[in-house]
């Protein structure tokens, strides 16, 4: 059975076609991003970021009181519901908040309840992208938070049970897997396997938003199997892109044609960027950063229309919708990691411009009108913006991004906070308020604007002091670069022979040297941009400017 698909895989009514970008409309819509009177100041920062602390337990609090073990809470009428499989996903995807803010007890409680309550042995069709990026990462980063002294949040009466569901879960994931392209099917039932009414149609999303869960999972099990699968999936995409080196929305798993040719690096795409690079960054697979390199070149040359990107199709590179949706605001946070910061601070801007129109971002935006897209007015709580409100305030430390974050902060407290936690806001014109709160606010939203604020405060928390580099997953769960998982001296062996057919030859051998994943892993540098992640910026940069 075709589950709906929601979020980030869901497409929006469309309206028709707008032919031509306006450049001066573009240039309107490009309001000077941070007109703040007065900036933030470290005391504020302060203060900010025991806000965001208390909007933290107000959802939580309420999702526990109202919902809890429901999958997630209506704040308006204070009730539950079970959007994704009924277990708990709310308490599960918050798990490493918890943890991230300290909050040692509760986290403990978490984790305890969740190993000796959650079971997958259920009779129900999920899908695969939402349960890997839920509930799969949310297991896996707080089984690798409780189960290590050195994060501060060790759980001691801890035996393992997170990582025991995780394989057991996986292993339900599996046979989504068994198709001839290695693209898997959208939803899987836990118990039985796909249906047999299950829709061969999948986005590009949902095959390649695996590698990072399902190679941690391997890494730490040492069964290879989840880390092929996921591999395979993403060949399986990339092996179809066109010759523009532009992927589409949604893809046949059988025959592996393309059922939906628009390029764009926002809804059902996005995440399949940010996983070839993460998962360089993570596992130090050189496979990945030869896919980025490509796929981000593309993406730079025929979707980017500064500072906006538009959607074209894959194989003509003809403008199909010029249209920014609230998913493209992940993008910037994305350059930053790929060391490419110049061109996600104008995006950033002009993104923000669109908040600062509506107080919120609507799901579509339409660039051509300068107006909010039909059907397409809500704003589901998401978190892009502030992700990448985050990384660019990491990479610049720049204030301005600080002003930013206030004001998404004041936004959301005037608009969206209702009786037990934030509802979404499903008209960005009217602020009405919707009777729902994904799970992602707390597992996301939240997360990335505590993280900004504790940034400026002067950082106390495992991501900016812990003892490893931590990515991101795409619901904003941490995963350690720990040697355990990104396996470094196996990769100096293993990729230090390796070549690839096409792209160029000498960049990849030079970061196939051994002394640059060392570095990458261990420099712990308080400078700004060397403390942007461990990308090291010179190095992947050099990949992806031409
Ligand atoms: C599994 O769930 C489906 C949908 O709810 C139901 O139709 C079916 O009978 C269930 N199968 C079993 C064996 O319980
Ligand atoms: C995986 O293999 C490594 C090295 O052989 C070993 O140290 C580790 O204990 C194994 N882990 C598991 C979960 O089997």
């Amino acid at each position: 059975m075709m589950q709906p698909m929601r979020l980030r895989l869901r497409r929006q009514g469309r309206a028709s076609p707008l032919l031509c970008l306006s450049a001066a409309i573009l240039a309107a819509a490009l309001l000077p991003g941070a007109a703040v009177a007065d900036g933030v100041t470290p005391s504020e920062a302060r203060l900010l970021r025991d806000e965001v602390k208390d909007m933290f337990y107000h959802a939580f609090d309420g999702y526990m009181q109202h919902a809890f073990p429901l999958d997630e809470l209506r704040p308006l009428s204070c009730q539950g519901e079970d959007s994704l499989g009924g277990y708990a996903l709310t308490l599960i995807d918050s798990l490493d908040t918890l943890a991230l803010l300290g909050d040692k007890e509760r986290f403990a409680a978490g984790v305890e309840w969740v190993g000796k309550n959650v079971r997958f042995d259920i009779n129900k069709t999920v899908s695969v992208f939402e349960t890997n990026i839920r509930i799969l990462g949310g297991l896996l980063s707080a089984h690798l938070i409780a189960s290590d002294y050195a994060t501060g949040m060790e759980i001691e009466s801890y035996d393992g049970q997170l990582l025991h569901l995780s394989v057991d879960l996986a292993q339900r994931l599996l046979p989504a897997f068994d198709t001839p392209t290695g693209i898997p099917f959208g939803s899987v039932n836990l118990l039985y396997g796909v249906d047999d009414d299950e829709s061969k149609i999948t986005s590009t999303a949902g095959g390649g938003t695996l590698t990072l869960e399902f190679g941690v999972l391997s890494r730490l099990t040492n069964n290879t199997v989840f880390e092929q699968v996921a591999k395979k999936s993403v060949r399986g995409i990339w092996a179809r892109r066109s010759k523009l080196n532009l992927v589409g929305a949604h893809i046949n798993v059988f025959t592996g044609e393309w059922t939906q040719k628009d390029a764009g690096i926002g809804t059902s795409i996005d995440s399949f960027y940010e996983y070839v690079l993460k998962a360089y960054l993570l596992f130090g697979d050189e496979e990945y950063l030869y896919v980025f390199q490509e796929a981000y070149k593309a993406a730079m040359h025929y979707l980017h229309h500064d500072p906006w990107y538009i959607e074209v199709n894959m194989n003509s590179g003809a403008t199909v919708w010029p249209l920014f949706n609230s998913l493209q605001a992940f993008w910037p946070g994305l350059q930053v990691l790929a060391g490419d910061v110049d061109p996600a601070i104008r995006t950033h801007a002009a993104f923000f411009s669109v908040w600062k129109k509506y107080g919120f971002t609507p799901e579509g935006f339409n660039l051509a009108t300068s107006t909010v897209q039909n059907g397409q007015r809500s704003y589901p709580l998401r978190p892009e913006l502030i992700e990448s409100t985050y990384w660019l305030f990491k990479a610049t430390r720049d204030y301005r991004y600080l002003d930013v974050g206030r004001d998404i902060l004041a936004s959301l407290q005037y608009a969206a906070k209702c009786p037990c936690g934030y509802c979404h806001i499903s008209d960005v014109e009217t602020h009405k308020q919707d009777d729902h709160m994904e799970s992602f606010f707390l597992a996301e939203t939240v997360k990335y604007l505590w993280l900004l604020f504790d940034l400026a405060v002067g950082p106390d928390n495992i991501v900016e002091n812990g003892p490893y580099k931590y990515i991101f997953s795409t619901e904003g769960h941490l995963l350690p670069a720990t040697p355990e998982i990104t396996l470094v001296d196996e990769h100096c062996l293993y990729f230090g022979d390796r070549g690839y057919g096409s792209g160029d030859g000498s960049s990849i051998q030079q970061s196939a040297n051994c002394a640059q994943f060392d570095e990458r892993r261990t420099v712990s540098s308080q400078n700004s941009l060397s403390n942007v992640l461990f990308t090291t910026r010179g190095y992947i940069k050099e990949f992806v400017q031409d």
